[in-house]
């Protein structure tokens, strides 16, 4: 059982980070093989809208998304972990979602499944400084929409609100015994 985690903050030790490893240790604990990706170390560029695009799903760019896909793909749990940018995600992690385009158009368009492992689940997380509910709605919908196309299951998600200084999620044991056992169950999940 692979689980991989990936943080779409920049601020590296800073809240999303903090409960995204969290949820690893859980996992770890049970047993998984987890890995985490951070966005902001990987030198990838936006999507293009390439006009040749290849039809068998894979992207044109050669860059660090490459091998991300791969990883993703071989995953059997996603947590997919990200701070509440104005309003929604993080810059770092819409980026890597619209890369996603063309495995999109491969399942939407071309009915073909480019993922082709039958199961796979997917976790969000997400921190913000206020307490709109509606933000993390908004981050929500995309994430869902990402793992449509990925062939994730959408099984959980934990969200803490009223934290902003670096680490200062570090005074909600609560959420992060709740991320513990996320992490516990990402792992039994398939
Ligand atoms: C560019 C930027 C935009 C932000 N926009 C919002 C926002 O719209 N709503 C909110 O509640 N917090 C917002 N915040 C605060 C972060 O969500 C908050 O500080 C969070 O804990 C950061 O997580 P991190 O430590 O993982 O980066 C914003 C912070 C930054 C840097």
């Amino acid at each position: 059982m692979k689980v991989l985690g990936i943080n779409g903050s920049p601020r590296i030790g800073g809240n999303t980070d903090i409960l995204l490893d969290k949820v690893l240790e859980g996992a770890k604990a049970k047993g998984a093989r987890i890995e985490k990706v951070v966005l902001n170390t990987l030198k990838f560029s936006p999507c293009q809208e390439c006009q040749d695009t290849r039809d068998d799903g894979t992207c044109l760019i050669e860059d660090d998304m490459q091998a991300l896909y791969k990883k993703i793909e071989k995953a059997d749990a996603i947590i997919l972990a990200s701070p509440i940018f104005f309003g929604s995600l993080s810059a770092q992690t819409k980026m890597m979602i619209d890369r996603f385009q063309c495995l999109w158009r491969a399942k939407y368009i071309l009915k073909k499944d480019v993922f082709k492992r039958k199961k796979r689940s997917g976790y969000f997380l997400s921190v913000e400084a206020s307490a709109r509910e509606d933000f993390f709605d908004n981050a929500r919908a995309i994430v869902k929409n990402l793992f449509a196309a990925i062939g994730a299951d959408y099984k959980g998600e934990l969200f803490c609100s009223g934290v902003e200084g670096k680490g200062s999620i570090l005074k909600h044991p609560d959420v992060l015994g709740k991320a513990f056992e996320l992490g516990k169950r990402s792992n039994s999940h398939i």
